[in-house]
């Protein structure tokens, strides 16, 4: 079973020139040409809105947290009113979201929380699939006694092995950990499924949904998953993490912390000072999306029904750029596309793409692309599992091309006509 794919209402287009409209630096210049990013998988481009919320923050509250000034007043309303975003975004309370710096920081202090409670032979599942950043914090509990099972996958079409999870989790396993979307192929993983065999094993559920966030509505109560974590970098936001986590377990667990801070969860998991001007850099980006809906379709009554109504507009746009981007790779004899390629299971894979073209290292690739202003990533992306199971590690790893709501059909054929240069050279 694949989670499910949202399906537009109706006939309606997303309005991809207005999305440009909000975004400054697309329309920077490299050597004569408009820029095409294709390398959000990386971390996108950021709306004006973004940008003015950081400098509003610097300019009007701009302070520490709970002092007895205005400022600080201000600062500490803005906390609220972040969380509140991100709460309508991962669809929970507010006092469910912890900010931190990224998202690798934040599953390597959540890990350590968990870790105090587990003893040797515990186990933890982990998978081939996911970007080091969802197995490394994990792996680091082996010191601990920790048993840390990885799940492989079906290199056909690199999507996991269902089977060899089920094997995987038993009823030694304490917690699953797996992504919601690969950042290196683009494969979405039936996490719905997943959550429902961790909990019948009693097991948490803890979901990287870092690179799902700009391609699809996340629901954190229809998964019921127990924790779940995101990059607002990556979805058109500042360069910082957020962790979604079950009231009772923020309140279980016992993070690492100084004696001062407050045991308060959420703000118990916040160490130190936080990156404020950035956290209200967040909630400008959850704004953004909100009013990527509102401007598809002016109906919906709250943020979150406006989000659901973004992706609504979204999805269905980045599909047809897939397509599009997969049908002319596809003519290109040279060109070897991983994961899923058949437009009938693209409700399980999102619009990331990575392929090799032949022998040539994937960096040469990139920097050809990128003097013609073409931005694609090369390499393996911290998916250092699956660059080694692909057998590409060694050969520097793939090129990828990241899709987002802010690219174009023009764009898709810039990448292609230069990669069909790049053969022919
Ligand atoms: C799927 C996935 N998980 C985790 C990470 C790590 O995120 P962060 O840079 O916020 O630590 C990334 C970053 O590329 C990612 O793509």
């Amino acid at each position: 079973m694949s989670t499910p794919a949202m399906q537009s209402t109706d006939s309606k287009t997303f309005d991809v020139e207005w999305a440009r409209e909000q975004f400054p630096s697309l329309k920077l210049q490299v050597n004569g040409r408009l820029a095409a990013f294709l390398d959000g998988p990386a971390g996108t481009q950021v709306p004006k809105q973004v940008m003015d919320a950081v400098q509003n923050y610097f300019l009007s509250s701009n302070a520490n947290t709970y002092g007895a000034f205005e400022t600080s007043r201000r600062n500490d309303a803005m906390l609220l009113a972040a969380r509140a975003a991100m709460a309508d975004f991962f669809n929970c309370d507010a006092n469910e979201v912890v900010f931190g710096q990224n998202m690798t920081t934040i599953t390597f202090a959540l890990a350590r929380a968990i870790g105090r409670e587990l003893k040797p032979g515990d186990e933890i599942v982990v998978t081939t699939l996911d970007h080091d950043g969802n197995v490394a914090p994990w792996r680091a509990l082996e010191e601990k006694g920790v048993v840390i099972r990885q799940v492989d996958i079906r290199e056909q079409d690199c999507t996991l092995d269902l089977d060899d999870l089920k094997r995987k989790i038993t009823a030694k396993t304490k917690l699953v950990a797996v992504g919601y979307a690969s950042n290196m192929v683009g494969t979405i993983n039936p996490v719905a499924e997943i959550t429902k065999l961790a909990h019948a094993a009693g097991a948490l559920m803890f979901i990287d949904a870092v690179h799902y966030a700009p391609h699809g509505l996340i629901d954190v109560k229809a998964l019921d998953c127990d924790f779940l974590v995101c990059s607002p970098y990556k979805f058109f936001g500042p360069h910082m993490g957020t962790l979604y986590g079950k009231r009772e377990h923020l309140q279980r667990f016992k993070p690492y912390k100084v004696r001062p801070a407050t045991d308060t969860s959420p703000e118990c998991w916040e160490t130190g000072t936080q990156v404020q001007e950035l956290i209200a850099g967040i909630a400008a980006a959850v704004d953004y999306i909100a009013e990527v809906g509102r401007h598809y379709d002016a109906t919906a009554r709250t943020r979150r029904e406006a989000l659901q109504t973004a992706y609504l507009a979204t999805v269905p746009y980045e599909r047809t750029l897939l397509t599009r981007l997969l049908e002319g790779l596809q003519a290109i004899a040279e060109v070897w596309v991983y994961g899923i390629t058949d437009p009938k299971r693209f409700d399980e894979r999102c619009s990331t793409i990575s392929l090799r073209i032949g022998e040539h290292h994937p960096t040469q690739i990139a920097k050809f692309l990128g003097d013609r202003a073409i931005f694609t990533w090369d390499g393996n992306f911290y998916a250092m599992n699956l660059s080694e199971r692909l057998g590409v590690e060694p050969k520097g790893g793939v090129l990828r091309i990241g899709l987002v709501h802010y690219n174009t059909a023009e764009e898709v054929d810039r990448l292609l006509s230069g990669i069909r240069e790049f053969v022919a050279h």
